[in-house]
């Protein structure tokens, strides 16, 4: 959809670039796909820890609790869950204008609206980290008991039993997190940011 003649866009005379530079920081958008049960949440909060004891600004959209708010008119099937996609890239659009390192966590399970996500960024600002976490350990990992619910038929349009999951092509990052901890994840993470420039240096404003 295209935005009708009759509205129009609002100028501010604070800018992302003013923003940054009251925070030291340049934003990014680091988007976590996967299966339920992957680990998205739990990366993203190792690497939320991280940059906040490293004093970076960041921000994490769950798509859980987003289905709390924003998204609770939305349920999941095919058409909701492209729609609760497109908030989410919007609003991390946003969050990123405001000059956050923001991070993403939710199944987007579809190419479409990730990529969408990824237009929205300037190239070399979206980090999309694919949570490649094999179906059978988020089935026996279960945390949330949704899995055996699926299974059971009491639950429907459930991602990896009755809807899909498109695997990323080219993520930026694919974490397997079968055998590594959430914090050695951290690490790789921090590793790749750096190693690709994508963490400023920050001289001030760490956190004692
Ligand atoms: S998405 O597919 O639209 O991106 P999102 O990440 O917001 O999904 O929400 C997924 C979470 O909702 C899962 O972590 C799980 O806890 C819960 N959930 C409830 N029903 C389903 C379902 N049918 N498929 C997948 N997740 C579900």
């Amino acid at each position: 959809m295209t935005t009708p003649d009759n509205v129009f866009w609002q100028k501010y005379d604070i800018e992302q670039n003013n923003r940054i530079a009251l925070l030291h920081q340049e934003p990014l958008v680091l988007w976590f796909t996967g299966l339920s049960g992957a680990g998205k949440t739990t990366l993203a909060n190792a690497l939320a820890r991280r940059l906040y004891g490293l004093g970076y600004h960041s921000y994490v959209l769950d798509g859980d609790n987003l289905r709390h708010g924003l998204n609770r008119d939305l349920d999941f099937s095919v058409a909701a869950r492209h729609e609760n996609v497109r908030r989410l890239a919007e609003v991390a659009g946003l969050m990123y204008d405001a000059g956050l390192i923001t991070m993403v966590a939710c199944i987007s399970p579809f190419k479409t609206e990730r990529d969408f996500a990824r237009s929205l960024l300037p190239d070399g600002r979206f980090v999309e980290v694919f949570v490649d976490t094999p179906q059978e350990l988020c089935e026996q990992r279960d945390a949330k008991g949704l899995y055996r619910r699926a299974r059971a038929g009491e639950i429907t349009n459930f991602t990896g039993i009755d809807s899909p999951f498109e695997r990323p092509a080219h993520p930026e990052m694919t974490i397997d997190t079968s055998d590594i901890s959430p914090e050695q994840c951290a690490d790789l993470m921090i590793e790749y940011l750096t190693g690709h420039g994508l963490l400023t240096e920050l001289a001030t404003h760490r956190p004692a």
